[in-house]
């Protein structure tokens, strides 16, 4: 009798060996136990299984091959040992110590660093145009030079003379010889360009709809935190909104934004953003810089936090770094400290609030504070006062007004062409004045060339 045997759905998940360093005298927010926690993590959400996971104290990383000749030793026979596929470091390598790894650990055997993982998550998760053609944008930038020296170690095994070394598969980018590896560089320089040039037709799209949603004047709330703080779920919660949650690094890629109503007949937008992760990728900030800038624009950065994670101050952290690297360190900030309901001792919950200005402790998960935090956001737009002082030319007019109609006008100064107004707005309005912010030196990120200096102070009390 013929017995049909269940063929499995999903291919079988690779094998990884990860392999932290540290650094000696090198800033580090999670410690290396915990980073490497972390990059387990990453692994299982990419779709690998870690089989094994080793680690070294060095004083500065090994020239050629990251760890020193005898930890590469030790992890050869470790990858043998445990029939490892792919071998993962917690650090962006060098594409030389890549090349040198490969080498040591056997052909077979690939090696990657955080920034690949990371970008072959993002690979995965990102499903608007916009989201796709910035990881594409990424992925090439971060292949392009590693395309270049596996060349050369390519070309020096062949006796370097330029003869045929043989492809060695690598996403049918490496050719067979220079002229393909010629055609191959170029036509990765080609494609980027062309991602480029559609990024930024999405990205003048984006930013139309963007004026136009300031021009409706409903204030935006970015939602910031590091990634699995729960961003998502929360978004849920406020808005009903069917966002994609999971127990996963990076589920959310995408911004999306909700209306939500808020105590005293107000709304405001809200916008998930992409999770923040310590060593975030530079190649990724860089592709990511539209999304990013949605949170540079807010009124007012909500800062999800998972209080029950062992290392939630690092984490806090490593969100506010990346805040102030992507210029938003200047808007006010709100911070829910998530998952309260896996706190044992609620005690503890009041404790840790006290270590955070402005913040309520939430469950969205279990629909908890959720009330409070939304009065928080309502004072914090509509009821809370920041200090200005912008330059505006008369071409203003609408912004000149607004500040007299809704804000506390201390003091003008008239000069050719404008106004330079101090006083207190709203914090919801803070967005719309802040291009026009007029610095202690005098620049401003949009100084009009109309103005010139100051001629007579007026005093409004
Ligand atoms: P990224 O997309 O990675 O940035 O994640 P995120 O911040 O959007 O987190 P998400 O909402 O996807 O939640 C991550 C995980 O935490 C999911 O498994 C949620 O069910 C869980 N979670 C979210 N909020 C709570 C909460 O209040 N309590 C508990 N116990 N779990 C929660």
């Amino acid at each position: 009798m013929a017995k049909k045997i269940p063929q499995p759905t999903t291919p079988p998940r690779e094998r990884a060996f990860l392999v932290g360093a540290d650094i000696h005298d090198r800033k580090q927010i999670l410690s290396l136990e915990d980073s490497l926690a972390e990059l387990a993590l990453l692994s299982d959400t990419a779709g690998v299984d870690v089989v094994g996971e080793l680690t070294q104290k060095l004083s500065r990383p090994h020239v050629e091959t990251y760890i020193g000749p005898g930890k590469v030793e030790e992890l050869k026979a470790l990858v043998e040992e445990t029939l490892a596929e792919v071998v993962i470091f917690d650090d962006e390598l060098l594409p030389r110590h890549q090349r040198e790894l490969e080498k040591a650990l056997g052909h077979s055997v690939r090696v990657l660093d955080r920034t690949a993982l990371i970008l072959d998550i993002f690979a995965q998760h990102a499903h608007t145009k916009e989201g796709m053609l910035q990881v594409e944008l990424a992925q090439y930038e971060y292949n392009l030079p590693r395309l270049t020296r596996a060349w050369t170690h390519l070309e020096r095994q062949a006796g370097g003379g330029g003869g045929r070394a043989g492809s060695t598969g690598g996403v049918g980018l490496r050719g067979p010889g220079e002229t393909q590896l010629e055609v191959d560089k170029r036509s990765i320089r080609n494609r980027i360009a062309h991602i480029k040039r559609e990024l930024e037709k999405v990205e003048d799209h984006r930013m139309r709809y963007r004026a136009q949603r300031k021009r409706s004047r409903i204030p935006t709330v970015a939602l910031v935190g590091y990634t699995n703080a729960g961003k998502s779920t929360l978004l849920n919660r406020l808005s009903k909104a069917d966002v994609y949650v999971a127990d996963q690094l990076f589920a959310t890629l995408d911004p999306t934004t909700r209306r939500v109503q808020l105590p005293g007949d107000n709304t405001a937008l809200f916008t998930d953003t992409v999770g923040f992760i310590q060593k975030l990728p530079t190649t990724l900030i860089v592709a990511f810089h539209a999304t990013l800038e949605e949170i540079a624009e807010a009124d007012l950065l909500l800062h999800v936090v998972d209080i029950s994670h062992p290392n939630a101050l690092g984490q806090f952290q490593a969100v506010e770094e990346t805040l102030k690297e992507i210029g938003a360190g200047h808007i006010p900030m709100i911070t829910a400290l998530n998952k309260a309901d896996r706190l044992k001792d609620p005690e503890n919950a009041r404790k840790i609030l006290q270590n955070f200005p402005k913040s309520v402790a939430i469950s969205a998960m279990k629909n908890t504070g959720i009330g409070d935090l939304l009065v928080l956001v309502q004072e914090e737009l509509f009821e809370a006062y920041t200090n200005v002082h912008v330059r505006l030319p008369y071409k203003e007019g609408a912004l000149i007004s607004l500040f007299h109609e809704l804000g506390q006008v201390e003091r003008i100064e008239h000069e050719r062409g404008g106004v330079v107004m101090h006083g207190r707005i709203p914090g919801r309005l803070l967005a719309q004045f802040s291009p026009w912010q007029a610095k202690a030196n005098g620049h401003e990120r949009h100084r009009s060339p109309e103005m010139e200096d100051e001629t007579n102070t007026e005093e409004e009390v």
